[in-house]
């Protein structure tokens, strides 16, 4: 299996500055980044995953990323099974805190006893330490300006999109 490949998964729901942060940085290190959409069952969905789809093609055309992104979505089973059709060695993902230190690691762990798949953390720039997606969908729901802590496309869609206007 090549470790020239490497899938950045996450929901995506909306997409942040520190996942496109995380996606820039990922895209550098690797021949082919595949950015993939996976529907975590254990989060309630703001957007449907064709919306993600398309505002993660707008974020990464838009935002300075540099190298072969490929977006997809997955749920046809265990992200390693995605990981390993397309030939990826690595999973790579964003910390911003111990809490997602805690969080991610099972999950690493899981995914390397799974399919011998490597999950590469990086730190995102500290701009971004404290978004979430949730709290996006938090203050997008109650009305507030999203826009410094998404990628323009996500904000205009928030403003706009979301609403029909
Ligand atoms: O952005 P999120 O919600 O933190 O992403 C979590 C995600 C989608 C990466 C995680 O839930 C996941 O890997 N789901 C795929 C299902 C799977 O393979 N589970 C077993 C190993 S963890």
């Amino acid at each position: 299996m090549s470790s020239r490949i490497a899938v950045v998964p996450g929901s995506f729901d909306p997409p942040t500055l520190g996942h496109l942060d995380v996606i820039r940085r990922a895209a550098a290190l690797y021949d082919e980044l595949h950015v993939l959409v996976v529907h975590n069952p254990g989060k309630e969905a703001m957007l449907p995953i064709a919306q993600r789809l398309t505002l993660l093609e707008q974020s990464i055309d838009e935002g300075d990323v540099e190298g072969n992104v490929i977006v997809a979505s997955w749920s046809m089973g265990l992200l390693v099974d995605y990981a390993t059709d397309v030939g990826a060695g690595v999973l790579v993902k964003g910390i911003r805190s111990q809490i997602d230190v805690a969080y991610e690691s099972p999950m690493a762990l899981v995914n390397r006893h799974l399919a011998h798949v490597e999950t590469l953390f990086v730190l995102p720039d500290p701009a971004h330490a404290l978004v979430s997606s949730s709290l996006v969908r938090q203050v997008s729901a109650l009305g507030g300006d999203v826009s410094p802590f998404v990628p323009p496309a996500v904000a205009r869609y928030l403003d706009t999109g979301a609403r029909g206007v």
